[in-house]
């Protein structure tokens, strides 16, 4: 399939499509000045992103939320051109009397059940998971009486964490990854697994970044976008988010597909330890 700006999406079980490239909108609130994702929706959208990825505990929704509004009310988009991904919440982060994190105590077969009812009730058009290993998703498709399939398992997918078994899982149940950190992160210490090497200093994606004359960062979502894993590069920078959808110009070989696929380290940049003690903590298993 011949990748376009305009023409990048493919299907997802429910008769829905997603595009394969989206604008990623996780950014730190603390030092995220007001109007920065405002800013970057709009940019996105005009540089021709369709879809946008987002959630409540981002603190920064409204925003995006403004700017999808905003473009459609200028005639950049229509409202159905949009994808947007969001993932909701009541309390953010609750914590016991001893300040430790207070789980919540449901399962996520009773979780998913709910969603299928925001699917119903039209809240939602599709409904996925995120972070689930082979085990949970199992839980779910396993699930009596599972009205919707899971469409997408967002997960963590790049050069140097390809994801080969859960992708191989999730291709036989029709369910599209979504990879997330498609550039390897920001290198926020206080959330990222610094053991495993900046990414986009890579040698071999350097030099075949250099072949084509794109940029590293081209390259690495150009490699998971021509495998079928949708990625969602953050960037609240206005020329990288332009950049960073500049990525329908060439295409990568079988042979440099399968070379970047070696240079997978099976080490996660998000490790989420501090929830390692969470019964449904999804890393401790293979995948
Ligand atoms: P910024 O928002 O300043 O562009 P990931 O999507 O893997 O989590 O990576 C996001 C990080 O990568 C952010 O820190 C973002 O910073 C940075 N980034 C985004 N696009 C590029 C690019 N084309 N080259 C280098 N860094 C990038």
């Amino acid at each position: 399939m011949a990748l376009t700006p305009q023409k990048h999406s493919i299907p997802l079980s429910d008769g829905n499509s997603i595009p394969l490239i989206g604008l990623g909108t996780y950014s730190n609130p603390q030092n995220t000045p007001k109007g920065t994702a405002l800013a970057a929706v709009k940019r996105a959208i005009e540089v021709g992103y369709r879809h946008i990825d987002g959630a409540l505990i981002y603190c920064n929704e409204d925003e995006v939320g403004q700017a999808i509004r905003e473009k459609i009310a200028d005639g950049t988009v229509k409202r159905e051109d949009i994808f947007y991904c969001g993932k909701p919440g009541d309390t953010f982060y609750p914590q016991d009397e001893n300040g430790k994190c207070a789980y919540h105590k449901s399962n996520l077969c009773a979780t998913w059940e709910a969603m299928e009812a925001c699917k119903d009730a039209g809240l939602a058009k599709s409904i996925g998971v995120s972070n689930f290993n082979k085990r949970q998703l199992e839980l779910i498709l396993n699930k009596p009486g599972l009205k919707h399939k899971p469409v997408i398992n967002q997960v963590e997918c790049h050069p140097y964490f390809t994801q080969p078994k859960l992708r191989e899982y999730c291709r036989e149940k029709n369910i599209v990854i979504v990879g997330y950190s498609p550039l390897g992160t920001n290198r926020d210490p206080s959330w990222v697994n610094l053991e495993c090497p900046p990414m986009l200093e890579d040698k071999l994606l350097t030099s075949i970044a250099q072949k084509y004359k794109k940029t590293t960062a081209q390259v690495c979502l150009r490699f998971n976008m021509q495998r079928g894993v949708v990625v969602i590069p953050k960037s609240f920078n206005l020329d990288r988010i332009k950049d960073n959808f500049q990525v329908f110009d060439f295409s990568l070989s079988e042979e440099e597909i399968k070379a970047i696929e070696g240079l997978n380290k099976n080490i996660r940049f998000v490790v989420l330890p501090f929830w390692a003690d969470h019964p449904e903590y999804p890393f401790h298993e293979e995948y």
